[in-house]
């Protein structure tokens, strides 16, 4: 039988079956290959959890929506969390409904408000007063009726990295609970607005349940008090943010954390939006390198330089994040000091600090794992880099789903 994702065979690391090797000779490196059956298995995970509750989950386009696997999760049931207009504009290519999407982000412009009023969304998920405002005029102007969320800022400490911690009251994400009840008490008078959500997102890579479950109980208690003033709402999004192991240590289960979220709403009656990015595509894709040069650092340690880093994965550079890696091949050689780097003239581009691995050599293929999420994503051309090849493996075949970017690709942007 095939195993899903990532393991081992006697001699290297496949994905369900297919060698990375194989892979990697035909296609060339640095590139990302994904597993689909990790990402069913972990979608229905989360969606079985549920367990009848009545939910959505809105996959978070923002962690990957290399277009084939917004397809793949079309095909699984999903709805989407898209970010800007041109994530909508994807999921619409995707196939996804408008009706199927919410439209969240921090700072929508005037013309992604202008594009998205009309669709007639699930929600647009509203972060200010002022963004409010400019949703109404455009959908007076249209005489239509837009589907509002609020997002409300909880101020719950997510105890994640402070760059992706978004909870707290000095983080620029949605609007304090006293605005949110005026604002909301102010739509029963605005023809053009409908409220049907009220929304919190307090970060990502949330690996304890206290503040998941905080944020959705503020949400209930919220959502309780306006049912007593007689403003019923549809659902209640409780964002995303449930983190993965990169390191091998525990973290919330699917299962315990869609019982806590459920165990928190169920007095409200009121169905869960979920917008999980990361926890459904994470663990689905390595990135694999070739060392490019091998140098002496210290007496005991060495630098491998790779032919990925920064530009095809930012997130150690960025968050200090840290991702396992391992050698493709079956290691033979006695266990080494390396700092493992990246290509680019950037002192931070190091994927991989004071890591022990087996003797490695130049033309050596290694894979750096959990890059699901804000991998491929995040990559750009600093250096002039190519943006990486992709590849999906799913019932033990593989193909390209995003061929690597040329200059010619590059260029043609350019006069
Ligand atoms: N909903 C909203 C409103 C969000 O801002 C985010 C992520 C999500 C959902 C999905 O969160 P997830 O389930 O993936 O944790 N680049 C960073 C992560 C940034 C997350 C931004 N917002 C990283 O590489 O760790």
């Amino acid at each position: 039988m095939t195993r899903a994702g990532f393991s081992r065979s006697r001699t290297e690391l496949v994905c369900e079956d297919v060698p990375l090797s194989a892979i990697a000779a035909a296609v060339g490196t640095p590139l990302y290959v994904y597993s689909g059956a990790t990402i069913r298995a972990r979608y229905r995970a989360l969606d079985e959890a549920f367990d009848g509750y009545p939910h959505r989950l809105h996959y978070a386009l923002k962690a990957n929506s290399t277009f084939a696997l917004v397809q793949l999760l079309r095909q699984l049931g999903s709805a989407v969390d898209a970010n800007s207009i041109w994530e909508v504009d994807v999921a619409q290519r995707a196939g996804f409904p408008p009706a199927d999407m919410v439209f969240t982000g921090v700072g929508k412009s005037m013309q992604e408000l202008a594009q998205a009023v009309p669709l007639g969304l699930r929600a647009i998920n509203v972060e200010s007063p002022g963004e409010l405002e400019r949703i109404e005029t455009i959908a007076a102007r249209l005489d239509r009726v837009a589907r509002v969320a609020i997002r409300v800022n909880p101020d719950i400490d997510a105890g994640s990295h402070p760059h992706i911690s978004t909870g707290l009251k000095i983080n620029k994400f949605g609007v304090p609970a006293d605005v949110a009840r005026e604002l909301m008490a102010s739509i029963g008078s605005r023809p053009h607005l409908k409220l049907v959500a009220i929304h919190v997102h307090v970060g990502s890579q949330i690996t304890s349940l206290a503040p998941l479950r905080g944020a959705a109980a503020f949400l209930a208690e919220l959502a309780a008090e306006l049912d007593a003033r007689g403003l019923s709402l549809e659902y209640l999004d409780l964002g995303g943010g449930l983190g993965i192991s990169y390191d091998g240590s525990d973290v919330v289960s699917p299962r315990e954390y869609v019982a806590a979220l459920v165990d928190e709403v169920r007095s409200t009656r009121l169905p869960i939006v979920i917008e999980p990015g990361r926890s459904i595509v994470g663990p689905a894709g390595v990135l694999v390198g070739t060392v490019i040069d091998i140098k002496r650092r210290a007496e005991n340690s060495d630098f491998a330089v790779l032919d990925a880093g920064m530009t095809e994965l930012m997130r150690p550079a960025l968050y200090g994040a840290f991702h396992r890696i391992e050698p493709v091949k079956a290691a033979t050689g006695v266990p080494r000091h390396y700092e493992m780097v990246g290509p680019v003239c950037e002192t931070t581009d190091v994927v991989g600090r004071d890591r022990m691995l087996p003797t490695l050599a130049v033309g050596d293929l290694v894979a750096i794992h959990d890059v699901g999420a804000y991998g491929a994503a995040m990559a750009s051309n600093y250096n002039r880099r190519p943006l990486p090849a992709e590849v999906l493996v799913d019932d033990g075949q593989w193909r390209i789903i995003k061929r690597r970017q040329t200059v010619d690709d590059q260029l043609a942007l350019e006069r």
